[in-house]
């Protein structure tokens, strides 16, 4: 019998049979995990997305002069993780009024975001060619190879964070390769600081953090016919200050079985153990230099909030 897996049911095989268990990410955002998403973005704990709106409000005109260079000429800009695209609309604003042509063309993996980004673009800034990519990374940075003319690229909110070391060196290889060196590329990092407040930000009181982790869990249970019982899971996270690594659980709060339809295959969990599902690295400004420096990148001009909790820093290729 021939048996073709989605790419969620691919994933997922392989992630259960690692030692330790995990799942990507990539996966939190259904509909319903990018709305929760929304909601961690208004936590008063969840500081990153506020810190670098107020960097975009402070210093967005002199951010938007670094992402086109080229004054007059025409530009694509390229934003990946797009979300509901907030913070983004101050830059748009400040680019529209700086009077470069260009066309917004954000990436997201959720269709029900894009719908909400794009509708509300259409009232707000209705003078805007937007151009939205539903696709994950992957297919993203292959498009962005293919795509001729001027760009910049956008990677805001921390998103970089996600990546272990390795994959965090290769996605930025991958971006620098299409670059010409009128190009720009701006991410945003968060900085290490209060291991408090950073732990405290992935472990909301109000357990939206939670609800977000455990959405995972409900979405297999309805994409991949599982039986996860959420009343046995348990959201949990740590800080560790010395590598600027968050990392995420899905803890199993006895041991148990799952079964996973699509797999046709039954998972054993003891108790407490874990499924790791996120990372959300934190760096300090010499580790990005040198991130920039290890990836054929330089730094062209870097913005920070006063406190320093957060980065915005303008990249370009090393030539020029
Ligand atoms: C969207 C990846 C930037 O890691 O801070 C928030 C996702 N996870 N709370 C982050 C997230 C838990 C967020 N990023």
């Amino acid at each position: 019998m021939i048996n073709v897996l989605t790419e969620l049911a691919q994933h997922v095989a392989d992630g259960l049979h690692r030692t330790p268990k995990a799942l990507s990410s990539m996966y939190f955002y259904d509909d319903a995990g990018s709305r929760l998403f929304q909601q961690i973005m208004e936590l008063p704990e969840y500081y990153p997305t506020r810190t670098e709106f107020s960097i975009f409000q402070e210093h967005g005109a002199a951010i938007a002069a670094a992402l086109s260079p080229r004054v007059g000429e025409e530009f694509a800009l390229v934003e990946l993780g797009a979300g509901d695209g907030a913070k983004t609309k101050l830059l748009l604003r400040e680019l529209l009024r700086a009077g470069t042509p260009f066309t917004y063309a954000p990436v997201d993996i959720s269709a029900g975001a894009m719908t909400g980004l794009v509708e509300a673009l259409r009232h707000e800034l209705p003078t805007l060619h937007v151009a939205p990519v539903v696709e994950d990374y992957a297919t993203a940075l292959a498009q962005l190879r293919t795509r001729p003319g001027n760009k910049a690229v956008l990677f805001l909110g921390s998103n970089i964070g996600n990546f272990g070391p390795a994959e965090r060196l290769d996605f930025l290889r991958q971006l620098a390769a299409p670059l010409a060196p009128a190009d720009r590329l701006l991410i945003g990092f968060d900085l290490q600081k209060d291991p408090r407040r950073i732990r405290a930000a992935y472990d909301d009181a109000q357990g939206v953090t939670a609800a977000f982790n455990l959405n995972l869990l409900t979405r297999l249970n309805r994409e991949l016919g599982a039986d996860f019982n959420l009343a046995h899971w348990q959201h949990y996270t740590d800080y560790n200050p010395l590598n600027g690594a968050v990392r995420s659980y899905l803890m199993s709060t006895q041991a148990q079985q799952v079964r996973i339809a699509a797999l046709d295959e039954t998972f054993d969990f003891a108790a407490w153990e874990v499924i790791h599902t996120e990372n959300s690295y934190k760096f300090t400004l010499p580790q990005i230099a040198e991130l920039a420096a290890e990836t054929g990148l330089r730094v062209v001009a870097s913005f920070t909030d006063a406190a320093t909790d957060f980065a915005d820093v303008v990249l370009a290729t090393q030539e020029e």
